[in-house]
C-alpha cells in the first residue's frame, strides 16, 4: 500500500467534471485576474461562514500579514500567539517589526491557553492571535473576554479549521473564523478547504477594517493609482477561486470523512496505553485537519520508519515549537520556557487523515501503528 498524508487525486477524481467544466469557463474568456469567479466564491464563503466581507489574497501567510497591516500598530507593539504552531503565524508579526509574545498551549487540545494569554498582557500589548489548531477551536468564550477586558483585537488563524463550529457558552454558535475581529484563512492544497495552488482569504464583519484590507491587498489602492496605504500585492487567482467555488458545497462532507477516519482512529487506540488520542474540546467541532497522536514511552522515530517502510505516510507537527526556532531565539526564552509546548513536540505523530481514506487503509494503518507499540 502506498498511503499518502492527503489524497488530492482522489478527491480530485470525484469532482473532475465540475471542477473541469469551471476552469475552463476561466480560460473561455480569459479572466485570469480578479474575475467573475474572485467575487463569487467570496460571496458563497461569506454566507457559509456568516460573515460581512470576505476578502481573498494569495495565501494564509499574506492573509495574517495584511490582518495586522490594518491595525494600525507600531514597531515594538506586541502581540501574543502560542509558540506550539506553523511559523507563519509568527513570521509576520516579526516582519512587521512587531514583537511576537509566545504562550504555551493545553496538553490535551494543543491549543493556546487562555489563562497564559492573560499572564503575557502588558501595556504593550495590542492583539492575540489564537490558532485553531488541527481543526478545532481554541478557547474563544475566554479570548475574547480577555480581549475585551484590555481592548485588544482578536485574529483568528483558521488555516486548519474552516468550517468547524463554535458554540459559546450562552448557546449562541458562529463559524470558526468568524469571532474575532478578523479571521484568516488558508486555501493551500492539503488545507480542508484546498486550492490547486496557494491561495487565503479574510473574513470580518467590520465594515471600516474590511474597506482597508481589500486596498492594502491592492498596493493600498481604493481608487486606482491613488494609495491611501502602504499596501501588497496579494490576489487570489482566478482559477484557484473557480475551484474552491466548486469545492466549497462539499465542505461539511470533506469534515465528515474526516471525521470518519478519525473516530476509526480513535476507536482502534483506544485501549493503548502507549497512544493519548486527540480529544475535542465541548465547545467546538473537529475537522481534523490533522489526526495527531501523543505517543507516551514509543521510540517515535522508530514508529515512523516503520510506518515509511509499509508506505505509510506520518508527519511530526511541529517538531520544534517556535521559541526553539533558530530565527526566533530570544533572550525572553529559554528551553523548558514552555514545557508543554516542547513535550508535544517531542512526542506527536501526525498520521494519514482526508477525505478518500478507505476501512482498509485504516485497518492497515491502526494495524501497523500497534504492531510498533504493542512490540
Ligand atoms: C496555522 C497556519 N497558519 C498559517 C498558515 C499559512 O498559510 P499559507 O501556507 O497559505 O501561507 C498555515 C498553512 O500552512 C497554517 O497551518
Amino acid at each position: 500500500m502506498n498511503i499518502p498524508m492527503v489524497d488530492l487525486q482522489g478527491q480530485y477524481r470525484k469532482l473532475k467534471t465540475e471542477i473541469d467544466t469551471e476552469i475552463q469557463k476561466v480560460l473561455d474568456n480569459s479572466s485570469y485576474i480578479n474575475g467573475p469567479a474572485v467575487a463569487e466564491f467570496a460571496k458563497d464563503l461569506e454566507k457559509y461562514l456568516g460573515v460581512k466581507h470576505v476578502i481573498p489574497c494569495a495565501n494564509g501567510t499574506d492573509a495574517l500579514q495584511v490582518a495586522m497591516m490594518a491595525l494600525d500598530l507600531k514597531p515594538g507593539d506586541e502581540i501574543i500567539t502560542t509558540t506550539f504552531t506553523f511559523i507563519a503565524t509568527a513570521e509576520v508579526i516579526a516582519l512587521l517589526g512587531l514583537t511576537p509574545v509566545l504562550v504555551d498551549v493545553f496538553e490535551d487540545t494543543m491549543n493556546i491557553n487562555p489563562e497564559a494569554i492573560r499572564n503575557a498582557i502588558t501595556p504593550k500589548t495590542k492583539a492575540i492571535v489564537p490558532v485553531h489548531l488541527f481543526g478545532q477551536c481554541a478557547d474563544m468564550d475566554e479570548i475574547m473576554a480577555i480581549a475585551n477586558e484590555h481592548n485588544l483585537f482578536v485574529i483568528e488563524d483558521n488555516a486548519q479549521a474552516i468550517g468547524a463550529t463554535y458554540t459559546f457558552k450562552n448557546g449562541k454558535k458562529l463559524k470558526a473564523g468568524a469571532i474575532g475581529h478578523i479571521g484568516c484563512t488558508s486555501f493551500f492544497p492539503s488545507k480542508n478547504l484546498g486550492a490547486y495552488g496557494d491561495g487565503g482569504a479574510i473574513f470580518t464583519n467590520d465594515d471600516k477594517l474590511a474597506e482597508q484590507m481589500r486596498a492594502v491587498v491592492n498596493h493600498g489602492m481604493k481608487v486606482r493609482y491613488y494609495h491611501d496605504y502602504v499596501g501588497i500585492n496579494s490576489r487570489l487567482d482566478s482559477i484557484q477561486a473557480a475551484i474552491l467555488k466548486v469545492k466549497l458545497p462539499h465542505l461539511d462532507d470533506f469534515a465528515k470523512a474526516r471525521n470518519y477516519a478519525a473516530n476509526y482512529y480513535n476507536s482502534a487506540f483506544s485501549n493503548c496505553d502507549k497512544i493519548t488520542t486527540p480529544i475535542t474540546s465541548n465547545f467546538t467541532d473537529h475537522v481534523f485537519h490533522q489526526y495527531t497522536l501523543v505517543l507516551n514511552n514509543v521510540d517515535r522515530d522508530g514508529l515512523q520508519k516503520h510506518l515509511s517502510d509499509k508506505g505509510i505516510s506520518n508527519a511530526v507537527y511541529y517538531p520544534v515549537p517556535l521559541h526553539q526556532q533558530k530565527a526566533y531565539l530570544d533572550v525572553r526564552y529559554t528551553d523548558g520556557s514552555f514545557p508543554i509546548a516542547e513535550k508535544l513536540a517531542a512526542n506527536v505523530l501526525s498520521l494519514p487523515i482526508h477525505t478518500e481514506l478507505n476501512d482498509e487503509q485504516l485497518k492497515f494503518i491502526t494495524d501497523a501503528v500497534l504492531e510498533f507499540v504493542r512490540n
